[in-house]
């Protein structure tokens, strides 16, 4: 199902998200905004049981999880701290001739016959007013099939926004260009030079505009995870391996969203900072490091696991996450990233993916999938770059490790130490720190384990709330077909979400709207399971309309009240009612009484 979605299903879900309420333009009544949505009644709902959900499973159900929940605008020495400042950018480009801006590294590669102009000047059309001269080169790669005659055109539309009132063009020569990206892909223009375009949104705290009072709105919320690291590590006191996670907003300033929701300018994000153990620390304490064996999920966590075991268990476990609510194994792609690819700091990265319908094609044709998730062993680098900058200190205390090292023999102290010390000085070196100085630190720090002390490593499972939302809507997406009120087949969209994320998980129907007894007893109904689950109460037009505006809505149940219920049929059927199955459309008689277990267990 996933691989024959198009982009034409995209434009009907899109459609359909903003005639079901789900997701719509921010501001729209002034146009919108680009990059920026709001979430309807039912896309509120649908985030928020993934929300929920994430932060059931990641820590609720976990003892070596706890939460956090910061704010959006932190001191400005963090985003130095962690490296956005100098490079949180992206390179863009704009178009010469419509103003349009790119992001650089996302210009498909073009081939063809460029048109080079050395400059123009002002022909008898520009009569009365002073002619000019524009020296400023310009080139357009003229599309297949037209003539060289379009490629002028646009030239001399270029230099009339350069104040040419009628451009004669000079200096004309042709070149043949293989995959160049100079050019824009929709229109031939040549595109200006790349520029670095820092993605964070520039604020002031206080009523002074001045340089010593702008902060910034997180481009990500990790960042306050290692920030506040000692902080809640304390007031948990939980030992590593521990983590911390949160919920929350980011910002960021992107040159082009597109995709509908999937890069937006402000989106929420749900992440996890796993601190973990040195391998030196792991093999100080178990004896070994355990290397990962084969596919598949490690087990439970034992007290050898060194980073490679960890990021591996988090891979498997966020896979987990995406089928308990609906995605399809089928449907993502675990994307180990290459080396050349990987952050300067991280030792791997998984980008979990799903097959949006508006993905590439890979060579066999199948959808390529777009990142939903990294998973990132990051290393020890966020804590020691903020160690680094606020001159705090982010080691541990590990007990474990004091008294492990103790029983060491001298060589593997020696072996331990030398490794822990290179790996330091590698990364001090790294921020600059000179050669000398580096090593004395390093010295320090790998002879202190000794004494049980560490900067902890971690392992990043970072998601997006937003785009996990979109692959559950496109995912969700079907179109079959229903009998309606006389028998007839009918096309029926249906939004199968996984009972699980459902944004209602229980409509509730009188049969008919103006006996009062069945709507009593509907309202009864309703007010039975409103407390336990999502209910949309509809007592408005035939039954079959109002099942396809739930099936539209992807609500999973529907009770039905009819005169059965009442008794008028007799005792035995007397409260019961009709549950029906959104997918399979199928009816079955179910005790009120019953109601509230049944349908939670299949919600859970
Ligand atoms: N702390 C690591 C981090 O922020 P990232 O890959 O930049 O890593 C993590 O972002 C996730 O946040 C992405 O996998 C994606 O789901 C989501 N995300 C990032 N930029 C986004 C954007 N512009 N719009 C919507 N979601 C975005």
């Amino acid at each position: 199902m996933v691989e024959s979605k198009s982009n034409d299903v995209m434009e009907r879900i899109v459609s359909l998200c903003k005639r079901k309420g789900l997701v719509f333009q921010s501001s729209e009544i002034y146009g919108g905004i680009n990059g920026f949505w709001d979430y309807g009644p039912l896309g509120a709902d649908l985030k928020r049981n993934v929300k929920d959900y994430w932060w059931r499973v990641m820590t609720r159900l976990r003892d070596d999880v706890v939460g956090l929940d910061a704010t959006i605008i932190m001191h400005p020495k963090i985003w130095e701290a962690s490296g956005h400042t100098t490079t949180f950018a992206d390179p863009m480009v704009d178009c010469l001739l419509t103003k349009k801006r790119y992001r650089a590294d996302q210009i498909e590669p073009q081939s063809g016959v460029a048109y080079h102009f050395s400059g123009a000047e002002d022909g008898p059309g520009a009569s009365g007013d002073k002619p000019k001269t524009c020296g400023e080169p310009y080139s357009f790669l003229l599309p297949e099939g037209k003539h060289a005659e379009y490629a002028r055109q646009a030239a001399k539309n270029f230099y009339k926004l350069r104040g040419l009132k009628d451009p004669q063009l000079l200096g004309e020569r042709t070149e043949n260009v293989q995959n160049s990206t100079r050019y824009n892909p929709e229109n031939g223009s040549l595109l200006t030079e790349p520029r670095l375009f820092n993605l964070m949104f520039k604020t002031y705290v206080g009523p002074v505009e001045s340089a010593e009072n702008v902060a910034y709105l997180r481009p990500e919320t990790a960042q306050a995870i290692f920030a506040q690291f000692k902080t809640v590590a304390e007031v948990s006191r939980q030992k590593v391996p521990f983590g911390i996670c949160q919920i929350g907003k980011a910002f960021r300033n992107e040159i082009n969203p597109r995709n509908f929701t999937f890069r937006s300018r402000e989106f929420e994000q749900m992440e996890l900072e796993f601190f973990i153990r040195p391998d030196e620390v792991v093999e100080a304490i178990a004896g070994g490091v355990a290397q990962p064996e084969g596919a598949g999920h490690p087990g439970k966590p034992q007290p050898n696991w060194g980073w490679q075991m960890w990021h591996k268990y988090w891979v498997e476990e966020r896979l987990a996450f995406y089928e308990e609510i609906g995605l399809p194994r089928a449907s993502l792609v675990e994307y180990w990233q290459k080396p050349e690819e990987l952050a300067h700091y991280a030792r791997a990265t998984v980008d979990i993916l799903y097959r949006f319908p508006f993905s590439k094609r890979d060579d066999k044709g199948e959808l390529a999938g777009e990142e939903l998730e990294g998973v990132a062993a990051r290393s020890d680098f966020d804590l020691s770059q903020h160690q680094r900058f606020s001159g705090k200190s982010m080691t541990v205390f590990d007990e474990e490790l004091k008294a492990a090292w103790a029983k060491l023999d001298e060589e593997k102290k020696a072996a331990l130490t030398a490794r822990y010390f290179e790996n330091r000085r590698a990364y001090l070196v790294k921020t600059n720190e000179p050669a000398e100085r580096a090593e004395k630190q390093a010295r320090q720090e790998a002879a202190a384990l000794a004494g049980g002390s560490y900067v902890p490593h971690v392992i990043e499972p970072s998601a997006g709330v937003d785009r996990l939302a979109l692959a559950l809507i496109c995912n969700a997406y079907c179109e079959d077909e229903a009998p309606d009120e006389k028998g007839k087949l009918e096309k029926r969209v249906v939004m199968r979400f996984s009972p699980r994320i459902a944004p209602v998980k229980v409509a509730v129907f009188p049969l008919l709207k103006n006996r009062p007894e069945l709507v009593a007893k509907a309202l009864q109904v309703r007010d039975l399971l409103r407390p336990l689950m999502t209910v949309y109460y509809d007592d408005g037009g035939a039954i079959g309309r109002r099942y396809r505006r739930q099936d539209e809505a992807g609500t999973p149940f529907g009770v039905t009240i009819d005169f059965d219920t009442l008794g008028e049929q007799g005792e035995s059927l007397k409260d019961t009612v009709t549950l029906r199955d959104r997918d399979t459309m199928k009816q079955t008689r179910v005790k009120i009484s019953e109601l509230p277990a049944l349908l939670q267990e299949r919600i859970r």
